[in-house]
C-alpha cells in the first residue's frame, strides 16, 4: 500500500488505537470490536512477544483493517513487522537506522520527534510524516499548533500521541497539519485484559461519531 493510500486511510479513521497485546488470542476479538465501532485501523505496540504474531493474525484474518506496528526501535523489528504483514510503523523517537531499514523494506514510517530540531532531522532523513510524543505531557494541542507552523509549508504532518483521550482530540483534529490523533485509550490494557470488547467498541465508535462530525460527516 503506498504511502499516500496509508495517510489518506489514517487521515479518514482520525484515531490509531494503540494497542499492546499481551495474548495473540486478543488480536480478533479485538478487531471485530474496533471494526464494529467504525474503526479499521490498529497499532500493535512491540511492548510484548505477542506482537509479531498478533500482527501476521490481523493481516491474514482482516484484511479491511489496516495494521501497523508500534514502539518499532531496532531494525530487527523493522523486519518482523514487514513479514507478519503490517502496513505502516511508527517509532517513539527518530533512529536514522531504524528509518532507512524501514525504507528499504518499502514499510511507511513514521518516526517520533518532539522538537524543531528532531523534524528536521527526521526532514533529513526524507520523513514529513512524524509522530508527536508524547504530545499531552508537552503541552498538548497548542504545543503542536505552535511547533508545525515554521515546518507547514514543508508538508511537515504530525500524529500526536500520548495522553490523548475522547475529550482532547478534538482539538488536535482542528489543527492543520494533524494527519489523526494516537492513543490507548480506545483499546487500553486494562480493557483488553477483562475481554471488556463491548467498552472497546463503544470507544471506538465514540470517537468516529465525534471526528465526523467535526469534518461534517455522518457516522
Ligand atoms: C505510547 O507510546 O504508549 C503511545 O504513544 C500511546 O500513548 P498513550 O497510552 O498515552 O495514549
Amino acid at each position: 500500500m503506498s504511502n499516500d493510500e496509508v495517510l489518506r486511510r489514517i487521515g479518514s479513521a482520525g484515531v490509531i488505537p494503540v494497542v499492546t497485546l499481551s495474548s495473540v488470542d486478543d488480536a480478533a476479538p479485538l478487531c471485530e470490536a474496533l471494526l464494529d465501532g467504525g474503526l479499521s485501523v490498529v497499532e500493535v505496540t512491540f511492548r510484548t512477544e505477542a506482537v509479531a504474531a498478533a500482527i501476521a493474525v490481523i493481516a491474514e484474518r482482516y484484511p479491511e483493517m489496516l495494521v501497523g506496528a508500534g514502539t518499532v526501535t531496532d531494525t530487527r523489528q523493522v523486519a518482523l513487522a514487514t513479514a507478519a504483514g503490517a502496513l505502516f510503523g511508527v517509532s517513539p523517537g527518530t533512529s536514522p537506522a531504524v528509518v532507512r531499514a524501514a525504507h528499504a523494506s518499502g514499510l511507511v514510517f513514521w518516526p517520533g520527534v518532539c522538537t524543531p530540531t528532531e523534524i528536521e532531522r527526521a526532514l533529513d532523513l526524507g520523513v514529513t510524516t512524524m509522530k508527536f510524543f508524547p504530545a499531552g505531557a508537552l503541552g498538548g494541542a497548542e504545543v503542536v499548533r505552535a511547533i508545525l507552523a515554521p515546518y507547514l509549508h514543508l508538508g511537515v504532518r504530525l500524529i500526536p500521541t500520548g495522553q490523548i483521550d475522547d475529550g482532547s482530540a478534538s482539538e488536535y483534529w482542528a489543527l492543520n497539519g494533524v494527519v489523526a490523533v494516537g492513543g490507548s485509550w480506545i483499546a487500553p490494557a486494562g480493557l483488553i485484559a477483562e475481554g471488556a470488547w463491548d467498552e472497546i467498541s463503544r470507544r471506538a465508535r465514540a470517537a468516529t461519531v465525534r471526528y465526523r462530525a467535526l469534518r461534517g460527516e455522518y457516522a
